[in-house]
């Protein structure tokens, strides 16, 4: 090591005293800029310098990408010549510690004595590390140190972005050309306009009540999946006789039988779902839960799910009643009061969460069972074959709902009028033992708005698909709900939740009675959170990253030039979509780039959520998908294999994000102003999947490309969704 010695400045080496002889060396200093890198991962030892700037002290440098390690400092204007030798010690400790082969550096008045050599290590195995080595220094004057320090903390630095506080308000809207904003950015949106992909969700034609489960016990193919609708001769059940015998339970479709067979061979290997509970199994060896992989549907698998959802599954597992592992919420209300809707909206919100929900339509079964175009006669209550054939839809949608609970599903959403009493106790005597009943009751009192449902309906449903005169089917459905009123009880036993006025757009309030456990409760938030004020959510990536550029995922890096230039096609796509929306929010997450992407639009609230920030890529954090592959194989193969459970050492899953994210999907549930989200790949497609309805399994491969905005309309006729790409 060298001997610490410091000379006065004067002069220097001769490479270097041309330049100090040039220059005014009053009051400059030496700005020195260390990097090492090593391909090879080495985690546990970090790269320290020591140099006769302080030969007792050794400096860490610090990891600037997964492969490179930094040191910056200024040196006072007496230390000319510097020598150096670079370290390699185990974090957190001071042995052993590894010092460089060779002789020390020397850097002269600014100028490295030698060619920059490779860092040689032999480590204690015998192996040998090699760093390539990158030095530089410049002179600078104080006031450019200062200048440039200001200017990085400015426009690169993290801090300067995070220095925006986390809630900002621009309340003074400019024009685009004011902004920076108008990069081009024609008047006209339509032209940005690029096809969604379809799913049964984003399509407001299609009438809720038919994506919802066939009816398996009316369609040949015992799950239901036949895209034959033949129908079967139907049995009518004897409500009180079902389920009473062990074994075998004969279905009301002749000829087959239910799979609704006691397991008393497998107890101890087959744990059933807890309500709240994802699937888990418990080893018969052991009480040790396991698990195989999502999307086989079989039973015995682990919970596709995470955190609080995983926690309460195995808390209900050991602690919770057989019959309170399954939970079927059963709809109660009159014909347009949004039943339906209601439904679907709280199977997608439960599915995201990743707890194993259907929607059974009873109207689905009577259509497929007695036609589709049942005159108001139908639903008379004095109408003794239309009360029989509507109990026996009814109960065949709910055994084939037990059916499917008994295989392992986990909550059943049961939607029919159920509006009296007598229709209520045959449902809780069919669950009996088998699952936990919540109702759900909605009730709504604006004349307005139920005409407005009633319109839909005659337009929507296959029940006047066959009627051409919209007047008569308008009559014919008024005779309808007049029969059901002669009829309806509310709900006044049980467990139920009643949902009073929420369709008004002003509020309305939610009863609940009876209502306990982690997975009704929850239910009973996200109810009192939505709404169906129609407004639209725009979702986008942030624009293209310095880290993107370099292939490299996660880290904090700024916006490239191509996203500056989004940025600005962002703000004056914004200004423009949502110019009559003041109230509107642009919500970003808490890195950089996104913040950045954000700040061109002006006159909305900004807020950064943390909840935002992209998935956590641990110990693979600033890779490239080919250095994990390279650097981290087992890590690269485990992630191919199942990327919605797969979780980064020290980072996160998919299934993690999902759980991080639900309070952000009950604020966009709750909020009735437009939001833009400028957020990041992984957390987009979690927050798109739960619009568009798409299943877990899916989350991880969909396509979220950058510079690509995805708006959300979200109404009464449920989600639609519209995609401009503002850039090539
Ligand atoms: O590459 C951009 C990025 O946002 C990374 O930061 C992140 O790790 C990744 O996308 C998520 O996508 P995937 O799950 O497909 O790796």
């Amino acid at each position: 090591m060298g001997t610490g010695s410091s000379k006065e400045t004067d002069g220097g080496s001769e490479g270097s005293k041309d330049r100090l002889d040039n220059d005014d060396q009053s009051g400059r200093q030496l700005y020195v800029s260390l990097k090492m890198e090593n391909h090879k991962l080495t985690a546990h030892l970090v790269p320290h310098v020591v140099g006769s700037w302080e030969s007792s002290k050794a400096l860490p440098l610090e990891r600037e990408s997964v492969s490179m390690w930094e040191l910056s400092f200024v040196v006072p204007p007496n230390h000319e010549t510097l020598d150096f030798k670079f370290l390699l010690k185990p974090k957190d400790s001071d042995v052993p510690c590894f010092v460089e082969e060779g002789p020390s550096r020397q850097l002269i008045g600014g100028a490295l004595g030698e060619d920059a050599r490779l860092a040689l290590f032999k480590v204690d195995s015998g192996e040998v590390l090699e760093y390539q080595v990158f030095v530089k220094a410049d002179r600078v004057s104080p006031f450019d140190l200062a200048a440039s320090w200001r200017a990085y903390q400015e426009n690169f630095r993290p801090s300067a972005v995070r220095g925006i506080p986390d809630v900002s308000i621009s309340s003074t809207p400019q024009t685009g050309g004011e902004n920076g904003s108008s990069a081009g950015l024609e008047l006209d949106l339509e032209h940005y306009v690029v096809p969604a992909p379809s799913t049964s969700a984003n399509s407001a034609h299609v009438y809720a009540a038919n994506n919802t489960e066939n009816p398996r016990s009316l369609i040949s193919g015992s799950d239901g999946s036949s895209s034959s609708t033949k129908e079967m001769e139907v049995v009518v059940p004897d409500p009180s006789k079902v389920f009473q015998s062990s074994g075998m339970v004969e279905s009301k479709s002749v000829g087959t039988f239910s799979p609704l067979q006691k397991h008393d061979s497998q107890k101890g290997h087959f744990v059933d779902r807890g309500v709240g509970s994802p699937r888990l199994v418990r080893s018969s060896s052991s009480n040790i839960f396991s698990g195989d992989n999502l999307g086989t549907g079989t039973k015995n698998s682990m919970p596709a799910a995470a955190g609080a959802v995983a926690a309460a599954a195995v808390a209900d597992q050991m602690l919770g009643l057989k019959e309170d592992r399954h939970l079927a919420i059963v709809l109660v209300g009159l014909p347009a009061r949004g039943k339906t809707f209601t439904a679907a909206k709280l199977t997608r919100y439960l599915r995201w969460l990743g707890h194993d929900t259907k929607h059974f339509n009873v109207g689905k079964y009577r259509r497929l069972k007695h036609g589709a175009n049942q005159s108001a006669d139908f639903f008379r209550a004095d109408n003794p074959e239309g009360m029989e054939a509507r109990d026996e839809v009814a109960a065949l949608a709910f055994e084939d709902m037990l059916s499917w609970m008994h295989e392992g599903g986990q909550v059943g959403i049961f939607d029919a009028t159920n509006s009296n009493r007598r229709r209520r106790n045959m449902l809780m005597k069919l669950a009996e033992g088998k699952c936990k009943i919540i109702f759900l009751e909605t009730i709504c009192n604006d004349v307005n708005i139920i005409e407005k449902n009633i319109r839909l309906k005659i337009q929507q449903s296959p029940d006047y698909a066959e009627e051409p005169d919209f007047e008569a089917g308008l009559a014919d459905f008024k005779n309808r709900l007049a029969n059901y009123e002669k009829v309806y009880e509310p709900v006044g036993e049980g467990s139920y939740i009643k949902m009073i006025d929420k369709v008004s757009g002003h509020g309305g309030q939610i009863q609940v009675n009876n209502i306990s456990g982690y997975l009704p409760g929850r239910i009973v938030f996200f109810l009192v959170n939505t709404h169906l004020t129609p407004r639209p959510i725009l979702l986008t990536r942030h624009g293209e990253s310095q880290d993107n550029v370099r292939g490299r995922i996660g880290g904090d890096t700024a916006i490239s030039e191509a996203g500056e230039l989004y940025s600005k096609k962002l703000a004056n796509f914004v200004e423009k979509r949502l110019k009559s929306e003041r109230a509107a929010s642009i919500w970003t997450s808490t890195l950089q780039r996104t913040i950045l992407t954000a700040s061109p639009i002006v006159g909305f609230p900004k807020i950064q959520w943390r909840a935002l920030d992209e998935i956590n890529a641990g110990v693979c954090d600033g890779m490239t998908y080919e250095e994990i592959k390279k650097n981290r194989p087992e890590e690269y193969e485990s992630r191919k294999k199942d990327k919605l459970r797969y979780r980064y050492p020290r980072g996160e899953s998919y299934l993690d994000v999902i759980q991080r994210l639900e309070p952000v999907i009950i604020e966009l549930e709750r909020q009735r102003a437009p939001v833009v989200v400028i957020s990041h790949q992984a957390v987009l497609r979690a927050l798109y999947a739960y619009f568009a309805d798409r299943p877990l399994k899916e989350v991880p491969h969909i396509e979220m490309p950058l510079h690509t905005i995805i708006e959300i309309q979200m109404g009464v006729t449920g989600v639609q969704e519209k995609r401009y790409k503002l850039m090539d």
